[in-house]
């Protein structure tokens, strides 16, 4: 089996989260490791013992003509200087998430992407969660019946990256875009495209840092659905990502820390039989469903499969840099109208 030659940029705390799944992937092997610390690229070179060849300089790297692809793993603000390159050199890219911190740059981005003709994934990996792949598929079955209202929940407490040093406190790279990036992405993968949004922040927890740590928008959605998104880097409770799919005979609640999807359904009776929510804690009119599902918060190994297909089988990746530069628009359209106090009208 031909397998595709991997070069992996950026040895910090998730290439480790990358390499631990290329590691039983049969289609491609790792070959190079590049960190502008190279301590950190052994490190990683010798735990997963990869025998990869190791760079400090992105260039060098991309000169090795054996690399087909490249996993970008660097802090957010390098991800279009390493993409574009890198696609200009002839390698496939598996970009990090977010595509990058300012619309600009993501246009850079796909502009490399077309004229390279090469692959741009990238990599907004709750499209790749189980549980959310579930709820959108019980979803798309019309179990729910049609979307009213959708909302999701980026709650993950930071109070580790107060490095106010670190590419993480960037002003640019405020917790909508770096964190919530994922729960506006899984918006976005339901309910299509928000039109507008409005949004209010406050910073109660993470005072050092230079934005707010707690914000809450609202959005208008294609179809007459209205949605909401809250995210805190300050909140004291475990990481969670919870989601709920309102629709007019049910409700999808999912979230990435549980281990079961509940659906709550109108009862559907006939001739005096109960025919479904065979099981759940039953109201006068309503069942309730809960599915099983594998918790994985970090599917890298289906992104890798997503990304590893589009490159053997010349098939579209599921978000390539257009849907990328959506995320990263609504997202900042979200920061704009929280620092602005105004409605914000999105356009893609
Ligand atoms: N998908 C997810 O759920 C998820 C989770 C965590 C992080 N991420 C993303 O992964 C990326 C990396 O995050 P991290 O937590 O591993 O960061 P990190 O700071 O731990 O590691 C980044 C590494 O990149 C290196 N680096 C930076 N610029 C470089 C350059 N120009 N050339 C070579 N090396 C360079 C740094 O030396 C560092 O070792 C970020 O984009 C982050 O948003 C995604």
């Amino acid at each position: 089996m031909k397998k595709i030659k991997i070069g992996l940029i950026g040895c910090g705390s998730f290439s480790a989260i990358h390499l631990a799944g290329l590691k039983s992937q049969k289609r491609a092997q790792v070959v190079a490791l590049c960190d502008r610390d190279i301590e950190a690229a052994k490190k990683r070179n010798e735990e997963f013992e990869l025998d990869a060849q190791l760079y400090t300089d992105i260039d060098d790297m991309l000169a090795n003509s054996d690399i087909e692809a490249l996993i970008v793993a660097t802090g957010d603000q390098a991800h279009r200087e390493i993409t574009v390159k890198a696609l200009y050199a002839g390698k496939h890219v598996l970009c990090e998430k977010p595509m990058a911190l300012t619309i600009e740059d993501c246009e850079a981005m796909i502009k490399a992407e077309d004229e390279s003709r090469k692959k741009l994934m990238i990599g907004q990996i709750c499209r790749l969660t189980p549980g959310f792949i579930e709820a959108k598929r019980l979803y798309d079955t019309g179990v729910i019946g049609e979307l009213f209202y959708v909302e999701s929940t980026y709650a993950h407490d930071y109070s580790s990256f107060t490095d106010k040093t670190s590419w993480r406190a960037d002003p640019l790279r405020h917790i909508v875009i770096g964190g919530a990036c994922h729960a506006i992405d899984l918006l976005r993968w339901i309910a299509g495209n928000p039109t507008e949004t409005t949004a209010y922040s406050t910073k109660k927890v993470l005072t050092e840092l230079p934005t707010d740590d707690c914000v809450v928008s609202i959005f208008k959605f294609p179809n007459n659905v209205i949605g909401k998104m809250f995210t805190s880097s300050g909140c004291k409770r475990p990481y969670t990502m919870k989601t709920q799919l309102y629709g007019t005979k049910g409700t999808i609640i999912v979230d990435n820390t549980d281990n079961f999807i509940t659906v709550h359904r109108e009862r559907v009776v006939e001739s005096g039989k109960v025919l479904d929510g065979a099981f759940g804690k039953e109201q006068e009119n309503e069942v309730y469903v809960r599915y099983p599902i594998t918790i994985d918060n970090h599917n890298v190994v289906g992104e890798h499969n997503a990304f590893l297909d589009a490159i053997l089988e010349d098939k579209p990746v599921p978000t390539d840099g257009r849907e990328g530069m959506a995320t990263v628009k609504v997202c900042r359209a979200v920061i704009d109208s929280a620092n602005e106090g105004r409605t914000v009208q999105i356009e893609y």
